[in-house]
């Protein structure tokens, strides 16, 4: 499974640091390809060139090695993985608050890959409010935290803290990989964002959607093989790499960008905040200020997700979004019937954390079977783990 992974190992200043030097083994006998990156504090704990004979590529510690500069985006764009293990409290808590004062914490600020944890501290550093703070932040920006084991400490104490042990680790990259193909061969239509209707060439009528979530959505389907479409209105997110970018503006573009692509797709998850009416004549020319009131008059949009729902075939999942302010779960499950989805997913602007422009959602989803599945407020990216997992229950 780890054949031809990309794998970039940060090694951070701990007395785990070697057990790197076995995790390299490993993973290289596994048939990934591992770069290593350093702080300068780990040093004292683990030589660069072991690290570096074992991995076959030179290490990297500083943001400038022999007069040259370290290219940290490119790394982070290079590995399918990056992989702190061990994490000290120090690193942690850097990449908790964006510090950026070395070559590790500069990739780990640039990486489009994946990022995985395996912290090592002493328990009562562990177990500090301020330790476990820093790995729900960090866990709240995506990365995975692989657990600590419990057993002999460096302190000569006994408890938690201790790094996942080599080979734990690499099993859990292997079924973090594994994980990731369970969707191949499916093609899933994802909407995100809001829609902008006309007023006139400079104004339009809108709404605070910011795209994370139907963004996040797309990530994870990605991560699982999935071939996916991300149908996406006006947002400050770029583009990801390996997805099917189609950007529109109204709601009339997002119906005609969903239904040139539903036929072909297995499933479709309608993220985006559709206006519900847009402006009915949009004036050609900047509408100039006269009267006391202006009145614009509105027509009803094409619901995407009704639509969607009315000519799918069996084998096609639509999901819809509800997002409610008040009587939640009966609007929800009215809007399941009335649209005919498999599954609505309903998120409150009553739940702090929850909705537009947060990182994080609480939600509830409904299916027409009658189900329904609880979840705490996460982070967006856990959020779409456990709507995928959800909608697809083999995935
Ligand atoms: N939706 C859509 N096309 C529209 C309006 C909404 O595809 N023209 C989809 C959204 O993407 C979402 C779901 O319908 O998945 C519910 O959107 P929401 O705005 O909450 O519901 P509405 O049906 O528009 O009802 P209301 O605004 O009255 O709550």
């Amino acid at each position: 499974m780890l054949k031809g992974k990309k794998v970039l190992l940060g090694v951070t200043g701990s007395i785990a640091a070697y057990k790197s030097a076995f995790l390299i083994r490993l993973l290289v006998k596994a048939g990934a390809e591992v770069r290593v990156v350093m702080t300068p504090a780990s040093r004292d704990f683990i030589s660069p060139l072991t690290l570096a004979t074992l991995s076959k590529h030179e290490v990297l510690t500083g943001l400038f090695e022999n007069d040259s500069w370290a290219n940290h985006v490119m790394l982070g764009r290079w590995a399918d993985i990056m992989l702190i293990a061990p994490l000290s409290c120090n690193t942690l808590s850097d990449m908790a608050n964006g510090k950026c004062n070395n070559l590790l914490l500069a990739v780990y600020l640039s990486a489009t890959c994946e990022v995985a944890v395996a912290p090592a501290m002493d328990e009562d550093m562990w177990l500090h409010p301020s330790t476990q703070n820093n790995l729900k932040k960090i866990s709240s920006f995506g990365n995975h935290i692989i657990p600590v084991e419990e057993g002999e400490l460096a302190s000569g104490l006994y408890g938690k803290g201790r790094m996942a042990a080599p080979e734990g680790i690499v099993n859990w990259i292997n079924s973090f990989f594994s994980r990731k193909q369970t969707l191949l061969g499916k093609t899933v239509l994802v909407t995100a964002g809001p829609t902008y209707e006309a007023i006139d060439p400079v104004r339009f009528v809108g709404n605070r959607s910011s795209g994370k979530m139907g963004f996040a959505i797309a990530e994870e389907l990605k991560k699982r093989g999935a071939k996916v479409i991300l149908v996406s209105g006006p947002v400050n997110i770029s583009s990801p790499s390996g997805i099917d970018m189609v950007f529109v503006q109204s709601a009339a573009e997002m119906y005609e960008a969903c239904i040139n692509v539903f036929a072909s797709c297995d499933a479709a998850i309608m993220a985006a905040a559709v206006a519900d009416y847009r402006v009915k004549t949009p004036a050609t020319e900047k509408i100039k200020k006269k009267d006391e009131s202006l009145v614009l008059h509105l027509e009803k949009t094409t619901d995407i997700l009704q639509y969607l729902c009315s000519v799918k075939k069996p084998h096609q999942i639509v999901v819809g979004f509800a997002l409610e302010t008040n009587d939640e779960e009966a609007n929800a499950l009215k809007k399941l019937k009335a649209k005919h989805a498999d599954y609505i997913i309903l998120n409150s602007l009553g739940d702090s954390g929850a909705g537009f422009g947060t990182d994080t959602n609480k939600i509830t989803i409904f299916d027409k079977q009658g189900g329904r599945f609880v979840f705490d407020l996460k982070s967006k990216q856990e959020v779409s783990v456990d709507i995928i997992n959800t909608i697809f229950p083999d995935a």
